[in-house]
């Protein structure tokens, strides 16, 4: 359980002890039967199944099925959850004029903020969280919403009309299609032979990105959520949560750095850098606070990640600096030795990059996946009895009692 401070409150009415545990490291928080890491040994299940058994053999909508009802779909049962899936993926008209507001380069995180915040507003009727239908029916309204809401975003600021969502195409394949869909060209029937890798791809990092228990903003829905807060805004929170780049940005500073680098020459003189203890340049998406062995999730991606990039019809000398790049640091005995390697944010940005996906949209994917997470954490805390408001307490740091100057004695 690591080693929190234990401090003995002193003023008179605070009997008793309490932790002093910064960013909880060593707190748990609640209960929770959805995900289970042993950061040691580099495991991670969701509802008990291995994330390489459901990255093998099931599709994200499988999974966010999982996640929510606490076991894999019968034949059946996912065409049932499709069916309402795709009954709730279509925007109301009305949301248009919200992104209308945002100016065409305003960040898709802050649409994304206040856009699934204003979903509260459209769905009144069924905002009675104790009834468990209308709970059910906001988590899935939310998963079935996000990818429209994400492409809408772009869309947005590329200024191209908005692409409704079909129901003869799965759920990434339907993402793909309302973010690149063309009037004059059908993205996914023209290039179907380019855009499967690019489906399996998506897929593969959405099931990787569902859930990954009490990060920050997985935790901050459930705080949020623990006050009985509407879903809608319980997931605008996790949303704005994830925007922080020591969150769901580490994709992002992987390109970032690529391109500082710039050249497979100047491999070297980063890696020198990164073990320099007084340069506080560290290689970015290396190492994790959990996984100290290795990530699960990058061991996966990885294969996919080098299969993307050989078939990738846009060359990019970004892709060659970073496979040389992972090449190096893998043989590196300073990362050997600290068992810093790759992690999934390694190869996500660099994969999303691949598939066209703009930079700034990459925090975007890591929502649209982690929905189907938040949701099934606020669905088990919402029908928990035992849910109690979240209320962290604080260790006091401030002057004593003191008396306050009227302004004229000050
Ligand atoms: N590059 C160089 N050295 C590193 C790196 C790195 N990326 N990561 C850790 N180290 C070194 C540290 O300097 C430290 O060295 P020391 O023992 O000589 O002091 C040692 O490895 C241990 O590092 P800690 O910071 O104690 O490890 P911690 O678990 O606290 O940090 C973290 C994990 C934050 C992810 C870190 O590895 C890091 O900064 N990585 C780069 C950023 C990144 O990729 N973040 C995404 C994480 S994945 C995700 O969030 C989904």
């Amino acid at each position: 359980l690591g080693n929190p401070t234990v401090d003995v409150r002193t003023l008179k009415n605070d009997l008793g002890y309490f932790t002093f545990d910064p960013g909880f490291v060593s707190t748990a928080s609640c209960k929770s039967a959805i995900t289970y890491i042993d950061g040691e040994q580099g495991i991670l299940l969701y509802r008990g199944y291995p994330i390489e058994e459901l990255a093998e053999n099931c599709s994200f909508l499988e999974v966010a099925y999982l996640l929510i009802h606490g076991d894999l779909p019968n034949e059946q049962e996912l065409n049932h959850f499709k069916f309402e899936i795709d009954d709730r993926a279509v925007l109301h008209e009305s949301l248009r004029v919200f992104f209308d507001g945002f100016h065409y380069d305003a960040h898709p995180m802050a649409m994304m903020v206040g856009v699934v915040g204003s979903l509260s507003a459209f769905y009144h009727s069924d905002l009675d969280i104790s009834d468990p239908d209308n709970r059910y029916i906001c988590a899935t309204r939310m998963i079935a919403k996000i990818p429209a809401i994400a492409a809408a975003c772009y869309r947005h600021s590329i200024g191209a009309p908005f692409v409704y969502p079909r129901v003869d195409l799965d759920y990434c394949e339907n993402f793909l299609n309302m973010m690149f869909s063309r009037p004059e060209k059908r993205f996914l029937e023209q290039a179907r032979s380019i855009d499967e890798t690019a489906v399996k791809a998506l897929n593969l990092l959405f099931i990787l990105h569902a859930d990954h228990e009490q990060n920050a903003s997985t935790s901050t829905v459930r705080l949020a959520g623990s006050t009985g807060a509407n879903p809608y805004a319980c997931i605008a929170a996790g949303i704005a949560a994830l925007w922080g780049p020591a969150h769901g940005g580490a994709n992002e500073a992987v390109l970032s750095m690529l391109k500082e680098i710039g050249t497979v020459e100047r491999i070297p003189e980063y890696i020198a850098k990164a073990k320099d203890k007084d340069d506080p340049f560290r290689l970015m998406g290396f190492g994790h606070r959990v996984y100290k062995n290795f990530d699960p999730r990058a061991t996966i991606i990885r294969q996919t990640c080098h299969e993307v990039l050989r078939q990738s019809c846009q060359p990019d000398p970004l892709f060659d600096l970073a496979m040389a790049l992972e090449e190096y640091a893998l043989q590196d005995d300073y990362f050997i030795e600290k068992k810093l390697y790759p992690n999934v944010d390694f190869y996500s940005g660099i994969i999303y990059k691949a598939l066209g996906i703009p930079v700034d949209m990459f925090t975007v994917m890591f929502a649209i996946a982690r929905t189907a997470g938040w949701v099934a954490h606020w669905l088990e805390m919402t029908g928990d009895t035992g849910n109690v408001i979240g209320r962290p307490r604080q260790l006091y740091v401030g002057p004593s009692q003191r008396e306050v100057m009227p302004l004229h004695r000050r």
